[in-house]
């Protein structure tokens, strides 16, 4: 049986994944994880940093990250962003960028041997794009145990259910090989 993270959920988590033991979702507002809650009950919510999850390591075999790696402003917000910007545009990038790489961190830690994080991006996959091709440098360093996100076809995305709903997304799959 299958354990499936959703980090950044928002309010519209899922679908959830049939014949999952777990289907965690994850997102540091508490309110949007009602509301995704709300979608289906057996969602385990999860209110907090998906940069820090209390799940055992090497637990998790699906890791889903929908408009996450895409969001400019991830864990800075949409006002402190403004603020940040008007006074350096690279210190806002640094600050986001931080943010990513801990998530995948701690994805690192929590996936099973094999297992996968697939990144979704319907808004803005041109930011998720540049962060992904920046991966790896000594500034947005990649966890040694995942490869490279790779930009696949839903056909290549399991779980399949992802595939309806996602079908207008650009999505990238990594996986744990160590
Ligand atoms: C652009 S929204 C995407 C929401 C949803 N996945 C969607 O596609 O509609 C990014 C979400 O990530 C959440 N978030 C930001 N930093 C986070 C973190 N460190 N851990 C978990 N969630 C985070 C925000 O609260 C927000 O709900």
């Amino acid at each position: 049986m299958s354990v499936v993270v959703e980090i950044g959920c928002g309010k519209t988590a899922g679908p959830y994944i049939e014949g999952a033991s777990h289907h965690y979702i994850v997102d540091t507002d508490e309110e949007a994880v009602k509301r995704a809650g709300e979608r289906d009950p057996r969602f385990t919510q999860i209110v907090g940093t998906a940069a820090c999850l209390e799940l055992p390591d090497d637990s998790v075999d699906t890791i889903l990250a929908r408009n996450v790696f895409g969001d400019p402003t991830l864990g800075v917000g949409a006002a402190r962003a403004m603020e940040i910007l008007s006074v350096s545009p690279t210190l806002l990038d640094e600050l986001v960028n931080r943010q990513k790489t801990m998530i995948l961190e701690e994805a690192a830690r929590l996936l099973v041997f094999g297992g996968k994080i697939i990144v979704v991006e319907q808004s803005t996959p041109e930011v998720a794009t540049e962060f992904i091709a920046g991966l790896g440098s000594e500034t947005v360093p990649l966890p040694s145990c995942l490869t490279q996100p790779k930009l696949v076809g839903l056909a290549e995305v399991t779980p399949m259910q992802y595939a309806s709903r996602y079908a207008d997304a650009q999505t990238w799959v990594s996986a744990k090989i160590a």
